[in-house]
């Protein structure tokens, strides 16, 4: 590759750890009341989400929200909710499902707006852990890889909106070429 980025979890890794993630959960669930719910959070999510829910064997539903840092007070945590969940949580076994916590903020936001709906268990599972950049400190029930400081892209994971659908998750070593130049990995990760 051209130095820009390089491999950091391989599809396969992704795959075994994903696998035992899935196990892990279900334990974490009673046969009693209505199933759980995983909320996943647009769009970074979506591709952990498709992997982790189809090794679950049992009854799950899943839900999703988006929503986006307030631009006008970016890192304050302040976040708007583009779109809300479409389930009643009250009562429910909720997990949100994550593909990198990084300040915390996000995950710190939707615990609080998503606790106060009074399910009866709220959760968090995600991908990426990138605790060394913690700036509030977060409950997270689960993680798949811990993550050092560097941007990530793939399996969900964007730059710009491009990369999401890189099967690996790749560092990018040279953050300052890629904002320059946002498509510069484009040839490299895809064959035409
Ligand atoms: P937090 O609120 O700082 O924990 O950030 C959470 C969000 O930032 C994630 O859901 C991602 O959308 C984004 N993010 C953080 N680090 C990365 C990265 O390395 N690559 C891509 N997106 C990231
Ligand atoms: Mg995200």
């Amino acid at each position: 590759m051209s130095g820009v980025a390089e491999p950091l979890f391989s599809r396969s890794q992704l795959d075994d750890r994903v696998t035992e993630l899935a196990r892990e959960m279900e334990s974490w669930f009673g046969e009693d009341g209505l199933p759980p719910i995983l909320i996943a959070v647009l769009k970074g999510s979506t591709m952990f989400l498709a992997d982790l829910f189809r090794r679950i064997s049992r009854d799950v539903s899943v839900d999703f929200m988006s929503i986006s840092a307030y631009s006008a007070r970016p890192g304050s945590g302040v976040v708007q909710i583009l779109k809300d969940v479409e389930s009643d949580l009250t009562g429910r076994d909720v997990v949100i499902v994550e593909d990198i916590v990084d300040t915390g903020l996000t995950l710190n936001y939707l615990r609080r707006s998503l606790g106060a709906r009074h399910p009866r268990t709220l959760r968090a599972v995600t991908l990426l852990d990138k605790s060394v950049r913690r700036i509030v400190p977060v409950e997270l029930e689960l993680s798949g890889f811990d993550t050092p400081d560097v941007f990530v892209v793939g399996y969900g994971l964007d730059f710009q909106g491009l990369y999401r659908n890189v099967p690996d998750i790749l560092a990018v070593r040279d953050v300052a070429r890629l904002v320059n130049d946002p498509a510069l990995l484009v040839g490299e990760l895809y064959r035409r």
